[in-house]
């Protein structure tokens, strides 16, 4: 069914507790009168309507007491996998978190000791390394290079000179936040072999991978490098796809014998289950119409993505990387020869927009800026042109 949600249209999400918004003033000093916010992954567009229905039942039923319906609840995420990804995980591998950040920490205390070194491929979403420091791990960067195109590469080679033994865990984003890369299955093949080879065990969050552009096919990891599946942890959620993060509710999917004991026994300890609303939310995202909702999204976002890349290929000094997914446009601005803290001023201040700053996501990040343009278009282009106006000099 072709569904038509209107993804142009703008809601004031401030004042309603949005952090994205709300939180824009105190952590850049942008005003949130007039500045735009493309900072935190969170879409500035209303929920799908299945979700809205869904939520409005609940209302109606007044109930928000104790509750069942977990299994039905992963056979729903096990349909999804099957229909969207062509992966067919087993409901009864799968494990519900606070979200992924959560199961990302859990990932650190389940499966390495203080002080073990984690390998994360940077510019990296910036949450993993202060989830790594947080629990009193090391953080083991192992930078992306760019290759020809532009492109990120993981560099496999310099990580193997650089391995001390002490390294337990990779942890992998695919498709890649900030740069929007789409992972190919000869890298992620190399990848797993490289984490045999080491005895390493790979988490791969993959929380951005319904949000991918004609011309790439995200594959997940256990259909990509099927001989890893028992040192895996797949981390998803229909948080990022639909923008639910508030109901804090990830899926971590543990194929293993040995790894799933180990992550259950962890899970009693602490006495963690999923909550109502993400129960709710979750089960009606992952429906059919909850797949053609994604579906316009993504056409949507597609077309942003041209406008906004388009209007920053104008401005002499800035490239943007080629973003095969997520809604994290990457902007190096190496050639403006400006310092990062003008290149800042400029954004913040003269074109008043509140950017993710590369130099938190690792090494490699220094010289970037990430943008957020889950936006709808009007304010989107507006964006554009008040980027354009701050580097007017440079035209
Ligand atoms: C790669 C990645 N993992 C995890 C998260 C956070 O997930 P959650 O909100 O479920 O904690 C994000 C949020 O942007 C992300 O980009």
């Amino acid at each position: 069914m072709t569904i038509h949600p209107d993804f142009d249209r703008l809601i004031d999400r401030r004042g309603t507790n949005c952090a994205k918004w709300d939180a824009m003033q105190k952590a850049y000093g942008v005003d949130p009168v007039d500045g735009i916010p493309m900072w935190v992954a969170d879409m500035d567009f209303s929920a799908a309507d299945v979700l809205q229905e869904a939520v409005q039942q609940l209302l109606e039923k007044a109930n928000y007491g104790y509750f069942t319906g977990e299994a039905e609840m992963k056979t729903a995420v096990a349909w999804w996998m099957e229909t969207r990804h062509g992966w067919s995980p087993d409901p009864r591998h799968m494990f519900s978190t606070a979200g992924l950040g959560n199961a990302i920490a859990l990932c650190l205390q389940t499966y390495s000791d203080p002080g073990d070194e984690i390998i994360i491929f940077t510019p990296v979403y910036h949450e993993f390394t202060n989830k790594i420091v947080n629990a009193g791990r090391t953080v083991k960067e192992s930078p992306l290079l760019r290759d020809a195109d532009g492109m990120y590469r993981m560099d496999l080679e310099t990580l193997e000179t650089a391995m001390t033994g002490r390294e337990k865990i990779v942890l992998f984003c695919s498709p890649h936040n900030p740069a929007g890369r789409v992972w190919s299955v000869e890298e992620q093949q190399a990848l797993a072999a490289f984490c045999i080879k080491h005895d390493l065990i790979l988490v791969s969050d993959e929380i951005h991978h319904d949000l991918v552009f004609p011309g790439a096919t995200h594959v997940p990891m256990p259909i990509a490098a099927p001989e890893i599946i028992e040192r895996l942890i797949m981390l998803t959620s229909s948080s990022k796809t639909f923008n639910t993060a508030g109901s804090r509710l990830g899926t971590v999917t543990i194929p293993g014998v040995d790894l799933r004991a180990r992550f259950a026994d962890a899970l009693k300890a602490l006495n963690l289950s999923p909550n109502l609303l993400g129960y709710v939310l979750t089960r009606a995202a992952y429906t059919q119409r909850g797949a053609d909702w994604v579906d316009a999204l993504v056409g949507y976002l597609d077309r942003n993505r041209v406008t906004f890349l388009e209007a920053i290929r104008q401005i002499p000094g800035l490239r943007a990387m080629p973003m095969q997914a997520t809604y994290l446009a990457w902007v190096d601005f190496t050639d403006t020869g400006m310092d990062m803290s003008e290149v800042l001023r400029r954004v913040k201040s003269d074109a008043r927009i509140a950017p993710s700053v590369g130099a938190e996501f690792g090494s490699g990040g220094e010289s970037f800026l990430r943008f957020n343009i889950a936006t709808p278009r009007a304010r989107l282009a507006e964006a554009a042109a008040r980027l354009q106006d701050a580097f007017s000099e440079l035209q």
